[in-house]
């Protein structure tokens, strides 16, 4: 199957971090489907925190044209792991997306490779997409180690997936320097870093992985998402900040559907 059967590109998804319990999530929903109509050529991904995924996955019951995902899994399916979500319950809280490896969850949470490849796997056995975040920090950019740190972090990731498990995933793109900082990498920057992905993602799933969305993360806001849409490479965008204002969002949904 092509991933734009799939997941329509445009991807346009909103991590919304550690912000809005279930009662503001709702009070989005209302003002979000107010202001973006469905487009059939695009993807439009809500990530709350978990706790606010099933208030969403209830406002949004009219509105199938809108994913939802959480922010993390653990790996274990059950068990005594206090604090954590498992897939199977993220599944069953109505999200069929996980964010895996997002950078705070690499550099505040200590993260590693290693878990980042367990839970794309849970996430794959519970029929949880994941959307495989990588980034280099500003100073593995300015050692030239971009190239190395990327393509590592998704090989690890994505390690011993075969083609049949093409379209199961998704990947970000997010440099660190440009999470929460307001500093954006140019449409150049953005379109090297990806197609440095891309030529992984085409050696080990062949000519398909050319359709694998990878999508960019970091300041994203309403003035620089139409340039880094039309940028090669870039099937989509991972919206922190910018994603927590309804009318925001909505009009850089509802703009992106133009470019
Ligand atoms: P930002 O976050 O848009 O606030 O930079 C992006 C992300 O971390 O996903």
């Amino acid at each position: 199957m092509d991933a734009s059967a799939r997941w329509p590109v445009p991807v346009i998804a909103g991590n919304w971090k550690m912000n809005k319990g279930p009662r503001g999530a709702i009070e989005f929903i209302r003002e979000f489907t107010a202001r973006y109509a469905p487009v059939d050529a695009q993807t439009v991904l809500l990530i709350p925190p978990a706790l606010s995924v099933f208030a969403v996955y209830e406002a949004t019951s009219g509105r199938r044209d809108i994913q939802l995902g959480v922010q993390n899994i653990h790996w274990e399916k059950d068990g005594a792991f206090t604090g954590e979500t498992s897939a199977g319950m993220a599944r069953d809280s109505g999200a069929g997306f996980v964010l895996v490896g997002h950078s705070e969850r690499r550099h505040v949470f200590g993260e590693t490779d290693e878990q980042v490849r367990m839970k794309v796997r849970a996430a794959l056995g519970a029929s949880l997409t994941p959307v495989i975040c990588v980034g280099e920090t500003l100073e593995q950019r300015k050692a030239g180690r971009v190239q190395e740190v990327i393509t590592n972090q998704l090989a690890a990731a994505i390690e011993g997936l075969t083609s049949d498990q093409t379209f199961a995933f998704l990947v970000a793109y997010e440099p660190v320097w440009a999470i929460g900082t307001g500093v954006t990498a140019t449409p150049p920057d953005a379109s090297e870093a990806h197609a440095l992905l891309r030529v992984l993602l085409e050696k080990q799933f062949g000519p398909d992985g050319a359709a694998i969305p990878i999508l960019y993360g970091g300041s994203v806001k309403r003035d620089n998402a139409q340039s880094l849409l039309a940028a090669a490479n870039v099937d989509g965008l991972l919206i922190g900040g910018a994603s927590l204002d309804a009318e925001g969002f909505a009009t850089i949904c509802r703009e992106a559907s133009r470019t």
